[in-house]
């Protein structure tokens, strides 16, 4: 097994990485920015050829080159884009091995239920939960026939816990995945297809910093559930991804994926 050092955004050098997915293809949504962009990054330099879906074409268009991969401008609300997305994959590189449904956004005006209108609450829907069963629908006919895939569905640690800084349709969305990957998993274990929710705590993304630079203590407020005393890096998602998507997970299935730094495990934290 040949290793290589997967290298940050930041340039500062990540675990050696096995090529555990020499061959393969992925499909990732989301794949312009934060966990989509650092999972790319971590598919290709295991050996996997990329598809990178995105709304966003410059953003998209810089990580496929990135990353050797394709660019695919995908809506994900949109089915026939998202059929276009897993067609391009399979007609460019032969199979649809991996499917990181993986986009999604919180935006200010999903908030508390008192203050959240039809609009923003549909929105956040069909973004976030509307597009994995859209990926997913898309994904599996092509899995089936090969009798093989691993699809991995961005839910988030609040699809387990309750927040009192409220944003109620991306929390109801995010349960939605949860609950929709656990049953694709159980549908189809049988024809080799494995479905698991990743459960990311907060990652430490340029917005997150630029809020929280803003009001430290809404960062403290946070902080303070972490036991590990920090947001996670782009990367760790990154890495829980590529165990998800190789055979090394291969009876990891239908599950809640919690890479959350012990939040969901904590009463009281350390000082
Ligand atoms: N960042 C966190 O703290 C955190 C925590 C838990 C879960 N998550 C989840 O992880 C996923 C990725 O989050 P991130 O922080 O990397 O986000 P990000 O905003 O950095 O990246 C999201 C990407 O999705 C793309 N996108 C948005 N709407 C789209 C659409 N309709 N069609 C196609 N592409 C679209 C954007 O252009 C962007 O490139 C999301 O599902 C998010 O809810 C994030």
């Amino acid at each position: 097994m040949t290793e290589e050092t997967v290298t940050s955004s930041e340039g500062s050098p990540q675990t050696p990485a096995c090529r555990r997915l020499v061959g393969r293809t992925a499909v990732i949504t989301g794949a312009g920015s934060g966990i989509g962009l650092a999972t790319a990054r971590r598919l290709a330099a295991e050996g996997a050829h990329v598809v990178c879906g995105d709304i966003d074409e410059t953003a998209g268009k810089k990580a496929a080159e990135e990353v050797g991969g394709t660019f695919v401008k995908v809506d994900v609300t949109d089915a026939e884009q998202v059929e276009a997305l897993f067609k391009t994959a399979y007609d460019t590189y032969g199979s649809v091995d991996v499917a990181f449904n993986n986009a999604g956004i919180s935006p200010p005006d999903d908030d508390s239920i008192l203050d959240t209108g039809l609009e923003a609450w549909k929105r956040v829907q069909e973004v976030n939960l509307t597009s994995v069963y859209l990926c997913c629908k898309a994904a599996i006919p092509y899995m089936r026939r090969q009798g093989k895939g691993s699809i991995i569905n961005t839910a988030s640690f609040v699809a387990r816990m309750g927040a009192a800084t409220s944003q109620i349709s991306y929390t109801a969305s995010k349960g939605g995945v949860l609950a929709m990957s656990r049953e694709l998993g159980v549908q189809f274990a049988r024809e080799g297809i494995r479905v698991n929710a990743l459960c990311p705590g907060p990652v430490n993304t340029p917005l997150l910093q630029e809020l929280f630079a803003k009001d430290p203590e809404r960062a403290a407020r946070r902080l303070v559930h972490i036991p590990v005393g920090r947001f996670a890096e782009a990367e760790e998602l990154a890495a829980a991804v590529a165990f998800l998507a190789s055979d090394d997970s291969s009876f990891v299935n239908a599950t809640d994926f919690l890479v959350d730094g012990g939040i969901s495990g904590a009463y009281v934290t350390p000082l």
